[in-house]
């Protein structure tokens, strides 16, 4: 990791050489600066780029077994991916099926394949999802219409990850700022999550001090490699912390806000942000104290549930600093839908990992809250 770390590709490739190379990538970064270096440090190697870049947001099965063919007909021995979660994602899921076989839907779940991968050098260009350090990659079933999760704590991050604050600078300023919201949720959830324990604690609280003490300074300016750098270190401790906890009612409220009104993920879950932090606040008021502090809250002189108060506003202070919409109904969701989402969300199985038990009727009410942008209930 390091401003201009991208270099080191060079010392990788050496120790893994390969002939041909899948390259798998966001297709808005191709004519930049940044990933004319990756494609001539490839060329440098000797060895030939097989360039895949057409992936969407929420990347599908379709676009999985595209990406397939290609490494298939090229014999590419090695991945690089160069873009944000949905490139990493797809590149992650078309090493398994090199090694494994079959059909992508075939590994949702698990653990529910066994051979390594392709070994996958990840180069993120967003700080948000982590899913260079993670073990999960999430592909949407369209036909199905629902997300598959395929999870592999050892064998699915990938083999390495260059954090580089060069491949942040050309990112459009929505996109820093939903990407970078994720991270701070994932690092906040799993903090406070069932699961959690001593280190995935020291992950997350390390974690959120990076990211919300500098998600601001990268939105202004995607340039700071100072805040990019921290905001990468921040997305990757959170992703190696959150395989092991699981999330909680913001990723399953976003879920299906996102899913219903092709919101996308990162913004779905800043909106749901503020409401979930406040409801699930008395379930661990310690643990929120902590937040606080790790936020550069003085709390010496607060008593346990003011410090933790302090808390839930510093959050609702970043989210309105970095202009995120303020309520479901500003993001254009529909009041109707509420009733059918809650429902879904009683179903979606987050208590194990949430905090705060989350009955139905309490759902509809988050709902209401989010939708309404009402912060008192
Ligand atoms: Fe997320």
């Amino acid at each position: 990791m390091g401003a201009g770390a991208s270099v080191h590709l060079q010392n990788i490739l050496r120790a893994n050489p390969a002939k041909d190379i899948l390259l798998v990538a966001d297709r808005a970064l191709l004519k930049g600066r940044f990933f004319k270096r990756i494609e001539e440090i490839i060329a440098l190697s000797g060895a030939a780029s097989h360039i895949f870049c057409e992936i969407e947001p929420e990347p599908s099965a379709e676009t999985v077994h595209k990406a397939f063919d290609l490494q298939q007909s090229s014999g590419a021995t090695l991945i690089i991916a160069v873009g944000g979660g949905s490139t990493m994602d797809t590149a992650k899921a078309v090493g398994i099926l090199a090694t494994n076989g079959g059909r992508i839907a075939d590994y949702e779940g698990i653990e529910k394949f066994s051979i390594p991968p392709l070994p996958l050098i990840a180069i993120p260009t967003t700080a948000g999802t982590g899913s260079e350090v993670s073990g999960s990659c999430v592909i949407s079933d369209t036909q199905r219409q629902r997300k598959m999760s395929i999870r592999h704590a050892s064998l699915n991050p990938a083999r390495y990850a260059i954090l580089d604050p060069e491949a942040l600078a050309t990112a459009p300023t929505h996109v820093i700022v939903h990407a970078g919201v994720d991270a701070f949720v994932h690092a906040f959830e799993s903090y406070i999550s069932l699961q959690s324990n001593v280190f995935t604690d020291a992950l997350n609280l390390h974690a959120i001090g990076l990211i919300h003490g500098n998600i601001r300074q990268l939105a202004a300016n995607p340039g700071n490699a100072e805040a990019g750098l921290a905001m990468l270190a921040g997305s990757a401790l959170a992703g190696m912390a959150f395989g092991q906890t699981g999330l909680g009612n913001v990723h399953c409220m976003a879920r299906f806000v996102g899913a219903r009104f092709h919101l996308s993920h990162g913004l779905s879950n800043a909106i749901c942000l503020p409401f979930v932090a406040r409801f699930n606040m008395q379930a661990n008021p310690a643990k929120f104290a902590r937040l606080a502090q790790a936020m550069d809250k003085e709390t010496a002189r607060l008593g346990q549930r003011d410090a933790a108060h302090a808390a839930i506003v510093l959050i609702r202070e970043m989210c309105d600093d970095l202009g995120i919409p303020r309520s479901l109904a500003a993001a254009g969701v529909d009041r109707a839908s509420l009733p059918d989402m809650a429902d879904a969300c009683s179903k979606a199985g987050y208590e194990k990992w949430n905090p705060r038990y989350t009955r139905r009727e309490d759902f509809e009410r988050l709902f209401e809250s989010a939708y309404a942008g009402d912060h008192s209930g």
